[in-house]
């Protein structure tokens, strides 16, 4: 890959939609917000933090997360937080951003809702002001725990605004989608859209669980869909969006290596796949290194970059005025 191809695609106007804020924490803020809190941490240095950011699969990793998230206290502290992942991403052109965020983690520690939701609306208001990003947030029911829980969590968030939608998220085998049809059922009535992981380590059957059960309109992940040869046929000819994180899925081992990513074969076969960043703080890079490190992995096109960050803005849930506006400054670009 040539280095001007480099530049294009940090240049690409891009919409982050598969991105979990509490997997934005760096090791220097997790240390900040400890000494602030007065927790206490195993790790005694960001060093020793980074290094043990070695995972055979999605649970080591999600054993790691959660800890990492035991810092976060306050209103102040999602604030930062969230302000920290906006600063970051303003100059690698992400022009809008839809942000997971897992409730159960911090109410489990008594942390109130309204201290979550009310910190990371005042960072993405700020954002669109001071930044010109635009965002959503989608909160995640945390599929380890049971639908009780996510039925408790929903009811806690709705008197409050702020969300759009609602993801699944958290240990994925042996936890199928069908396991949360009611509190889908409930978040479609409140009018909140859907979204769910799926087909990230657990099989191409969830992914159609999700669609046909929780009713998504974006499957996270998704990747294991190849190995259905009708499932794909079905995402293409439905144009279900998959986002897709390729670092995090080479870091997982869900790939051996990012050359054997599927990637190319999803867009291949007319999937309206795009590429994300699901918890860059532990993954080694964020919405540009996912595009630029697959770029030379899977040797993709200028045109193929161009197709990722088109699909980016399609797969939103930005209105169509917005879509249109942002499509024309990539046509600028390709022209340019
Ligand atoms: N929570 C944060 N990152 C996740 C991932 N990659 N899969 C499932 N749950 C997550
Ligand atoms: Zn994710």
């Amino acid at each position: 890959m040539t280095a001007s191809l480099d530049a294009f695609a940090s240049a690409l106007p891009k919409a982050e939609l598969h991105l979990h804020i509490e997997g934005t924490l760096e090791p220097e803020l997790l240390f900040e917000l400890a000494s602030r809190n007065k927790v206490k941490l195993r790790f005694k240095s960001v060093s020793e933090i980074r290094a043990a950011y070695a995972f055979d699969g999605l649970q080591s990793f999600l054993d790691i997360y959660y800890e990492g998230a035991g810092v976060l206290r306050t209103e102040r502290d999602f604030h930062d937080l969230a302000w920290a992942y906006f600063q970051r991403v303003a100059p690698m052109n992400v022009k809008h951003s839809e942000i997971f965020f897992d409730p159960q983690t911090h109410t489990s520690r008594c942390v109130p809702y309204e201290a979550v939701i009310s910190g990371l609306t005042q960072a993405c208001r700020r954002a669109e002001k001071e930044l010109g990003i635009s965002s959503k947030l989608i909160l995640c029911f945390l599929r380890h725990l049971d639908e009780e829980s996510a039925l408790k969590t929903l009811a806690e968030a709705l008197p409050f605004d702020g969300i759009a939608g609602v993801g699944l998220d958290s240990s994925e085998l042996d936890r199928p989608p069908s396991l949360f049809t009611n509190v889908f059922a409930k978040a479609r009535a409140a009018g909140l859209r859907c979204v769910a992981h799926a087909g990230e380590e657990g099989p191409p059957s969830y992914i159609t669980e999700a669609l046909d059960l929780l009713k998504v309109e974006r499957i996270d992940h998704g990747v294991r869909c190849l190995e259905d040869p009708e499932l794909v046929k079905r995402l293409a000819a439905e144009q279900t969006a998959l986002t897709v994180c390729p670092l995090s899925n080479h870091k997982l081992r869900v790939f051996d290596t990012l050359e054997d990513h599927n990637l190319k074969h999803l867009l291949a076969a007319g999937v309206l796949a795009s590429v994300h960043s699901d918890d860059p703080a532990y993954f080694g890079g964020y919405v540009d290194a996912n595009y630029r490190d697959t770029a030379r992995a899977l040797g993709l096109t200028r045109a193929e970059l161009v197709t990722l960050a088109r699909n980016s803005f399609l797969s939103s849930w930005l209105g169509g005025a917005e879509k249109t506006r942002h499509l024309a400054a990539i046509d600028r670009l390709v022209a340019s």
